[in-house]
């Protein structure tokens, strides 16, 4: 431990694997956030490698600093180490280093911290990792006491081609799959007219709809779990969750349940929809995003299918996948053949008719690790929430959870900040239909807090959010609420509108 020349080792060396693996973990990144690599699979240890690059990049920074305190040569300071210009021994490259080291610490931090941040916030700092790398580079080149050997010059050279193939993939592929977010109220675009040009029968009760572009441009592209908000030519506005190919620019395939006490919606698909006729659509939106994981237990009740179909279709055939699809017959359960047929080992089907008995979920679910995905009527997805921790369910509900407003319906009063208008909502009122009566434009679709469409940002005052969207960080964070259905628990509540 006294060689002098020990620890000018352990610098290099940590410097090195510090910058290497950096490098790839930016690589990485770049392959993940383009979908190159999530194309070709989805498990979680593509993430968890970017994370144990970025880890192994910022102990071996660590490693770095440490040893460079310890070797006698330098002789650096703490100071020297941790503030820009403070040093003796090439202040303006070592400050590149620290300011590297710091960037380093935000984007691993972040990434450690991503589920609470919002996600733009959490987006801004990572891209510091590529300030890191192109610090880091300039770092190394000018302060390095061995720059001229070949070897190092070899290990810049493909550090360097590495790094500007990156930055030329994540320029050239773009953001990859945009991203919606349940929780941030989008603009809304107009309704794109869309000619239904197949309608056929999937179940009793259920038609499944083809739909293409009118003016015969290209769709764009959507992911498992997303669904199509399609405004009836009655003014009513449904969604529907997407059930055919992502692949197929062409044509969007829905399925629609005619529901028992249809206020409009399901019962107009099936008495009118024929082809020709022609609807406006949105979206694709996703609320219900299929995450990685290295197991997954898909729970499907009645129409609850067509969302988690595209799921399982868009696995790999080595990924570890079950699926329980719960109806009451056979017959009123789409795709029941097509799915035994395909997947007869991982494809459970329970028709309440055939097993005389409501499943026993607790017993499916018992002793499971893996990440569930459930899709089906609210008794179901009420019971998997009590079941299956948070941080591991994924809920899409048809209609909104069995919530009742725990304050009374009380008026109360909204104020519009944008507008500077005042919005009185009586007991007897949504929040939604005031802003509708003032005519406030609100964007709404399901108006049962199940989709997301009418999202509005609080500005000030307490509200009771009696939604069935999941409550997310980014959606606490940017303090959303559903209007809807949600109420304001403080008497005055002002909203950005
Ligand atoms: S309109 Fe769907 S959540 Fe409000």
């Amino acid at each position: 431990m006294n060689d002098p020349s020990l620890w000018w080792y352990v610098t290099r060396a940590s410097a090195l694997v510090a910058w290497v693996t950096m490098t790839i973990s930016a690589l990485w990144g770049v392959l993940l956030s383009t979908r190159i690599l999530r194309a070709v699979d989805n498990p979680v240890w593509l993430h968890e490698m970017h994370r144990w690059l970025g880890g192994t990049a910022l102990t071996m920074t660590a490693l770095h600093l440490l040893s460079l305190m310890l070797d006698t040569w330098t002789r650096f300071s703490v100071t020297d180490l941790l503030v820009p210009l403070a040093a003796d021994y090439r202040p303006g490259p070592v400050a590149l280093g620290i300011v590297a080291f710091y960037l380093l610490l935000a984007v691993y931090g972040s990434s450690l911290l991503h589920t609470r941040l919002p996600r733009r916030w959490w987006k801004a700092l990572h891209y510091g990792s590529y300030g890191a790398v192109v610090l880091v580079s300039f770092h190394a080149g000018w302060s390095g006491t061995d720059v001229g050997t070949w070897g190092y010059r070899l290990v810049a050279f493909i550090l360097l081609v590495s790094a500007t193939v990156a930055a030329l993939v994540r320029t050239l592929s773009g953001p990859g799959r945009p991203v919606t977010d349940a929780s941030t109220p989008q603009p809304r675009a107009m309704p794109r007219p869309m000619t239904i040009t197949a309608v056929r029968p999937l179940a009793a009760d259920i038609v499944g709809l083809d739909l293409a572009p009118a003016d015969g441009t290209i769709l764009p592209v959507w992911q498992p779990g997303a669904h199509l908000t399609v405004h009836l030519p009655n003014g009513l506005q449904r969604r529907y969750s997407l059930c055919g190919d992502p692949a197929e620019r062409n044509c969007y395939r829905i399925a629609v349940r005619r529901m028992p006490h249809s206020r409009g919606g399901s019962a107009w698909v099936h008495d009118h929809a024929v082809p020709g006729t022609v609807v406006g659509v949105s979206g694709p939106d996703n609320h219900f995003g299929l995450e990685p994981a290295g197991d997954y237990l898909f729970l499907a009740g009645g129409i609850g299918i067509t969302p988690i179909k595209t799921m399982i279709e868009s696995l790999p055939a080595h990924r570890s996948w079950r699926l329980i699809y719960v109806g009451r017959s056979r017959t009123t359960m789409a795709f029941c053949d097509e799915l035994e047929r395909r997947w007869p080992e991982q494809v459970s089907i329970l028709a309440r008719n055939e097993t005389g008995t409501r499943p026993d979920l607790t017993r499916i679910l018992a002793g499971t690790t893996a990440t569930v995905y459930c899709c089906g009527p609210a008794s179901m997805t009420n019971e998997v929430t009590t079941l299956v921790p948070a941080t591991r369910l994924h809920v899409e509900r048809f209609t909104a959870a069995s919530t009742t407003p725990t304050a009374s319906r009380r008026p109360f009063e909204v104020v519009c900040a944008r507008s500077g208008r005042h919005v009185q909502v009586t007991e007897h009122q949504t929040l939604l239909d005031a802003l509708e009566d003032a005519q406030i434009p609100v964007v709404a679709s399901c108006r049962e807090g199940v989709c997301g469409a009418c999202a509005v940002h609080i500005i000030n005052g307490h509200v009771e959010h009696l939604d069935a969207l999941p409550l997310t960080p980014e959606r606490n964070a940017q303090n959303i609420m559903y209007p809807c259905v949600s109420r304001s628990r403080s008497p005055l509540l002002t909203l950005d509108l």
